[in-house]
């Protein structure tokens, strides 16, 4: 059974010093106030180039804020893209607003203006732009479509922080951008997501609302850190050889499902139940930060050599599909498109060669209970798609080279081609979950911020 060589899912990208951090400021009682989270924010506006950033205790969380302090007219509709991380319209319908679903590019995974300007109309209050797996959606034409119908523009980077695009850092193209520094993500903090927001006005609500909101209780910031930093250590190369890559092959050998997270339904479900409210960002989160922003780009940057080598490696072969590796991305995900009837055949072939994968956590939502309606359109998911590998570079290039090799010969190994080599997906085939019916006009009441 191999224990060198094999590589994790998901490697989780500590800094280090992270450790010590955690310990002496559960020590000194400043795991949740303290100094670090102003620290942060200043130099996060520094390194974005945004006037204003500030933080909340997840992603999710700081997204409630996003919509909280652009005072929208209450139960208008957000445009977001059907193939997304199904919190994010979770969020929005938790408080009041209407989530409509624009379809999505099949080769990129992101909307643009042709998706969304269709679903544009009066009662529309916020185009949620998203970078999904770390490739940049086309922002400068969607903020150029926002800004020319009058409609707010909050941008979902939790894949993408540190993205540029023309030398402008996703998030700061429209009003707000949300950025997530959860485990999984390219810059965790042991957990924290922050916002980067344009106007004084804007800022000035958030301020107001995050001053009356409650802190995250010290306890659950210690052992989410404790957690943290426990899954940094599982996902070292060689210690993941030992362990949980043991137990995966023992599960596979079980026929049991490979440690995979709730997804979809039941993710929702979850969060329903997790009493999501906003929360403040932790001194914690703001010392692990601080040290980040010092290796986030030369991270970004091993990330994206890495996706390019693995690509590169793996060629063009029948049944697999690469993400497009144009222009500016950090494949936080690298998502390996694959005939979704052998896609858990190829990934119990890679777990038996030592390389552990992932099945996405993204979902076409218009198909999810809390957002299906009666006269949708609901066809093939995407999710069942996709093939999630690491491409962070705790990796080296030869390990990269392996994993794409491995997948050739898979795919050389396979019979008739699927249509899913390059070049080769038909858009109405993949993607057809876009909901058609027309809800009712809201009140043009406005929410207080
Ligand atoms: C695309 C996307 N947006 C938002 C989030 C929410 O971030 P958090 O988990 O920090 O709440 C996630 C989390 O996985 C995500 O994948």
């Amino acid at each position: 059974m191999a224990l060198i060589g094999t590589i994790p899912r998901r490697s989780v990208n500590l800094p280090s010093g992270s450790l010590w951090a955690l310990i002496s400021s559960t020590l000194g009682g400043s795991l949740i106030e303290g100094p670090a989270v102003d620290a942060f924010y200043r130099k996060f506006e520094r390194y974005l180039g945004t006037p204003h950033v500030i933080g909340a205790e997840t992603g999710r969380s700081a997204f409630e804020l996003a919509l909280a302090s652009l005072d929208l007219p209450q139960g208008c509709e957000i445009i977001f893209p059907v193939f997304t991380f199904p919190v994010m319209p979770m969020v929005a319908k938790l408080m009041g607003f209407k989530p409509v679903f624009c379809d999505v590019d099949p080769a990129t995974f992101n909307s643009g203006p042709a998706q969304i300007e269709p679903l544009l109309n009066e009662r529309t209050g916020v185009i949620l732009a998203t970078h999904l797996f770390g490739r940049p959606c086309p922002i400068r034409e969607i903020a150029e479509l926002a800004e020319s119908r009058g409609i707010k523009l909050v941008e979902d980077c939790a894949h993408a922080l540190g993205v540029r695009v023309g030398g402008q850092s996703v998030g700061t193209f429209g009003d707000i951008g949300m950025f997530s520094f959860a485990e999984g993500k390219n810059m965790p903090c042991m957990g924290g997501g922050a916002l980067a927001i344009k106007s004084d006005e804007d800022y000035a609500r958030a301020e107001e609302l995050i001053a009356k909101a409650p802190a995250p209780e010290s306890s659950k910031m210690r052992s989410l850190g404790q957690s943290v930093w426990i899954h940094w250590l599982v996902t070292r190369p060689l210690i993941f050889g030992l362990t949980a890559y043991q137990i995966l092959r023992l599960k596979q050998r079980k026929g049991e499902n490979l440690m995979d997270s709730a997804v979809g339904n039941a993710l929702l479900a979850k969060y329903e139940k997790s009493d999501p409210k906003i929360r403040r960002f932790a001194n914690l989160q703001g010392r692990i930060g601080l040290k980040q922003l010092d290796r986030i780009d030369a991270f970004n940057a091993g990330a994206k050599r890495n996706a390019e080598i693995l690509t590169q490696a793996m060629g063009e072969v029948p049944g697999v599909q690469a993400p497009p590796m144009d222009g500016e991305h950090i494949y936080v995900y690298y998502p390996l498109r694959v005939d979704p009837d052998k896609r858990d055949d190829l990934r119990h072939y890679l777990l038996r060669e030592g390389v552990d994968t992932k099945t996405t956590d993204m979902s076409a939502c218009s198909v999810l209970e809390p957002f299906r309606e009666g006269d949708e359109v609901a066809g093939q998911t995407t999710e069942s798609h996709i093939l999630e590998i690491c491409v962070y570079p705790v990796l080296s290039a030869r390990q990269m080279r392996r994993v794409g090799k491995a997948i050739r010969k898979w795919a050389l190994q396979q019979g008739t081609p699927t249509g899913i080599g390059r070049g080769s997906i038909d858009p109405q085939a993949e993607v057809q979950v876009t909901t058609t019916s027309t809800p009712p006009p809201v009140s043009e009441r406005r929410q207080g911020a």
